[in-house]
This record gives structure tokens, sequence and C-alpha cells, in this order.
């Protein structure tokens, strides 16, 4: 098998710059492809934390204008990372995480960032540094959509494009009198161009040049076909559905595996499970909380947003209390939640505690410490917390939606019996049905040989990136074959 060259474009990756799990996937995946022949190197943006983890560095490509100033293209590596940095600092050295300024709102330039970032994409895509031409490129949601277009509209030949979708709910949607100052030509903005309803949409652009269209579950590709879940792109996503699958992530276990965590107090392993007891302690310690209570330790590590459905975790607390049961969260996001969340704890100390940031750390203490852990979205991709869950043995609750549904077995009877359950499914996505999962959480957990049972199925569970990575390099190999004339 030949080696394969992959450009991966994103606007986020883990261990530089991260606000959620697509930067955990853009920063796994490229190890994970290297076993399977196929070198993956990474455009990002030149952000201050990125431009401060560069070892090794050169200037590959200089631009004496990318959208408003100086510019260079960095060939660099970082924390393990090959990446193509995109040194532009009137656009990316800036405070605050990649979209939004520290106190919140979104840079008003946002559309010029990620233009610029697609087109410079898409000149190595067409071959700018002859060191390195790729015969894909691996696009990651609408950051990165006008990459494709560029690709398509320069004429030449170009490499086979891949984009992802990590969710739809976000579009990057523009006026269309953006058009010119986003570097797209007038013939573009058609339907069959990067319109989209009467503006122009980036995430529209990379669906629709896209060879290959993938999101990161089988059931999220399915659902999103539905007007319930396509958020408006169902029918560009049915009339494509030929080309688009589901691919799941997986999770990288070097960094999560308790048997090493330098974040732990204690290591531990599904055949030396002990040491989940010293981080329960470590974790009740950090909240406050008591150590009387009988119940489990209910556990939410999550952006506070719509989607992760933590206003009805908000409504279950009581039945949480009435297990004599305890709950810790660790997020940010939406200032009602935050509020909710703070007067939780403020009401319940020693039962109820919050730690309102980003904090890893803490993250990995709550999946080892925690008995169960709480996912009650309305809709998930894929979801990586419940994955890094049942790594920690913290017993996954998660709704029957997107990757959710495809990752975590109810421990119903006959799962159990079978060694196979390995979390609580909830359904339908309604508080009474989470309250009630709640309640069979804690029967379940008071019958202590049936609970190690799951916890050990959990922790069974193959959440690496070995099985995906293996489907993403045939996506890239049969496209490969597909366009080679
Ligand atoms: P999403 O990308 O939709 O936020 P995922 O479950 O795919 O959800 O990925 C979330 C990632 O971000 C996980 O690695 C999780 O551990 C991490 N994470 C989320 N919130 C926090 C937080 N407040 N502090 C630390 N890590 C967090
Ligand atoms: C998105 C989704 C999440 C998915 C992640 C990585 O942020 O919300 O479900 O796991 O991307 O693909």
């Amino acid at each position: 098998m030949s080696g394969l060259k992959a450009l991966s474009v994103v606007s986020e990756i883990y261990p530089l710059i991260k606000t959620g799990g697509l930067a955990d996937v853009a920063g796994a995946l490229p190890g994970a492809l290297a076993s399977h022949e196929v070198e993956m190197r990474t455009v990002v943006p030149g952000y201050p934390s990125v431009m401060a983890a560069l070892d090794e560095h050169e200037t590959v490509v200089e631009l004496a204008e990318l959208w408003g100033g100086r510019a260079r293209v960095l060939a660099a590596r970082a924390k393990g990372l090959d990446l193509f940095v995109v040194d532009a600092p009137h656009l990316y050295a800036r405070p605050g995480n990649p979209y939004h300024a520290p106190d919140g709102t979104d840079w008003q330039d946002n559309p010029y960032r990620f233009a610029a970032l697609c087109w410079v994409a898409a000149q190595i895509g067409l071959g700018s540094v002859p060191a390195f031409v790729p015969q894909v490129v691996h696009l990651h949601d609408w950051q990165t959509g006008l990459t494709a277009a560029h690709l398509t509209y320069d004429g030449r030949r170009r490499p086979g494009i891949v984009i992802t979708i990590h969710n739809l709910a976000f579009q990057g949607q523009y006026p269309s009198s953006m058009l010119q100052g986003l570097g797209l030509p007038w013939y573009s903005f058609g339907m069959d161009g990067v319109e989209y309803y009467g503006n122009i949409g980036f995430l529209k652009a990379g669906l629709q040049f896209a060879d290959r269209i993938t999101t990161v579950s089988p059931t999220y590709a399915h659902e999103i076909l539905s007007p319930e879940c396509g958020m408006g792109m169902e029918g560009l996503l049915k009339a494509r559905s030929s080309v688009l699958s589901g691919i799941l992530n997986g999770i990288d276990d070097t960094v999560w595996n308790p048997a090493t965590d330098p974040l732990l107090p204690v290591h531990y392993s599904a055949a030396e499970p002990l040491g989940r007891l010293a981080a329960k302690a470590a974790l009740r310690k950090r909240f406050l909380l008591d150590d009387k209570a009988q119940g489990p330790i209910f556990g939410v590590v999550s952006r506070l947003s719509d989607q992760k459905g933590l206003d009805m975790v908000l409504e279950a607390l009581d039945t949480i209390l009435a297990v004599d049961g305890q709950f810790v969260l660790l997020g940010s996001g939406d200032k009602e939640l935050t509020a909710g969340f703070h007067r939780a704890a403020s009401v319940h100390p020693g039962r109820i505690g919050c730690v309102i940031g980003y904090d890893e750390a803490l993250a990995h203490l709550i999946q080892a410490g925690s008995d169960a852990l709480l996912v009650p979205s309305r809709f998930e991709p894929c979801g990586l917390t419940q994955l890094c869950a049942l790594r920690y043995g913290a017993v996954p609750i998660v709704t029957r939606v997107g990757g959710l549904a495809d990752t975590i077995i109810d421990a119903n009877e006959m799962a159990i019996d079978a060694g196979v359950g390995t979390g609580l499914v909830v359904a339908p996505t309604t508080t009474e049905a989470l309250e009630e999962s709640i309640l069979r959480a804690a029967r379940l957990y008071a019958d202590v040989p049936t609970w190690q049972k799951i916890v050990r199925a959990a922790m069974k569970c193959d959440v690496s990136w070995t099985r995906s990575a293996g489907r993403y390099a045939k996506l890239y190999r049969d496209l490969v074959k597909e366009r080679t004339p």
C-alpha cells in the first residue's frame, strides 16, 4: 500500500486550541491515520496559543496581502502535530477563543478570518507547497467550507475533497453583499454554488462541492436527512446522500487512559478498578461534597448550550437528591444555565457542586470519580464525553440520539446478563424519562455486583480510533482511485 497525502483543514486542534470535540478529533486523527499509511498535515490559523507552541518551523509561502495585512504560511511541528500555520497576526493574534472575544461576542470579521483560512488551504491543496501536494483535502465544519469552492473554481486539477459535518447547528451564513470581499467569483452566487437561501453559506459550499460528505456517527448521518434534524440543509443533504456516510469518532486513548493518566490521584483499569475510589474521594473534596451520601455521584462535563439538554438536568436535580445522590458539573456557556446550576449548588451545599469554566484536569477527575455521566443531548452528532466515560468507568446515561445511540448499549436485563450493557439510554428526550433513568441508575447502583458488571462492560469497550481511522483511510483511497484518470 502506498502512502497517501491528506491535508486536513480545521479551526481548532487539540492540544493547541480547543473549544469542543472538533479539536479532539482534528488532533487525534492524523496520528491514527499514520498506521494506515496516510500522511496527514493540518492547516490551522496562527492563534497565539498555536504560535507559542511551534517547535521547528519554516516559511513556505509569503503573502504580501491576505485580507488586510501581510501573512506567511509556516510548515511547522507542534506537540507531535505536522501543521501548516497561517501566520496572519491581523486576523488571528487575539485573546479569547477562535470565534469569540473574551466577553463572548463573535469577532465581527469572522467571515474574513475563515475565508482567509479557506483560501490558503485551497492554495496548498492546489500545490503551492511542492514538498506536500495532497491527494485529498479533508475539511471540518463551516469554517473551512469555502476551501471546496476555491479548489473547484480554480479550474486546475484538484485533489479529492471530503467534508465532515461535526455539527449542523453552525452553518456560517453571511449576506450576499460580502461575495467579493470573501474572495468569491460573481458566478459562484447560485444554487449550484455558494448561495444558500439568498445568503452566502460556508457550510453549504462545502456540502455542494465535496466529493464525499461524512458526519461523525451513522445515526446522525441518517437523522440529518429529516426536517427535524437537518436544520434547513436536509434538501441538499438528500440530494447528495449517495456520497454521505457516518464514521464514528474515537478518542485518543493515550490522553484518556486511567492506567497512565497523570491527572488522576491513583491509576486504575478494568482489572484493577479500586483507583476509582481515590478519584471519587478527590472529586468530593474538590466540590466540597460530603461523604455520607449513599447514592451515586452523577457528573456532567459539557458546553452549556441548548443542544446538550442540561435544562432537563437542572429540572431533574431533585430526583438525584431524592435517591441520596450527588451531582457535579463542569461547563461553560449559556448564562441562564450557569445561574441555575450556581443557584442549585448554593441551595444544596455538600450535595451539588458546579465549576463554571474550562478545565481539562477537572474533566478527567469527573470522568474518573463520578459513578455516572449524564449526557441528555437533544441532538448529538457523535459526542466524546460518553466515550471518555466508558473508558473511565463512569456509566453513561444518554439520550437515544446521534452518536449517543450508536455508542451506548442500554443495560436492560438481557444486556446485563449477557455482559454487554454499558450505560442507560433515556427515551424519549424528556425530563420525565431522564428522571426515570436516574431512578433506574440508583437501583442498579445499589445492587453492587450488577453495577460492577456494567462498569466492567463499559471499560472493556473499544473507544479508540482504530476502527474509524481505517474507515477514513479507505474513504480517501477510494476517492483517489475514483479520481485517477
Ligand atoms: P461538543 O464538541 O459538542 O462540545 P463533545 O462531547 O464531542 O461535545 O466534545 C466535548 C469535548 O470538550 C470533550 O473532550 C470534553 O471533555 C471537553 N469539554 C467540554 N466542556 C469542557 C469543560 N468545561 N472543561 C474541560 N473540558 C470540556
Ligand atoms: C461537535 C458535536 C459533537 C462531536 C464533535 C466532534 O462539536 O457537537 O457531537 O462529538 O463535534 O466530532
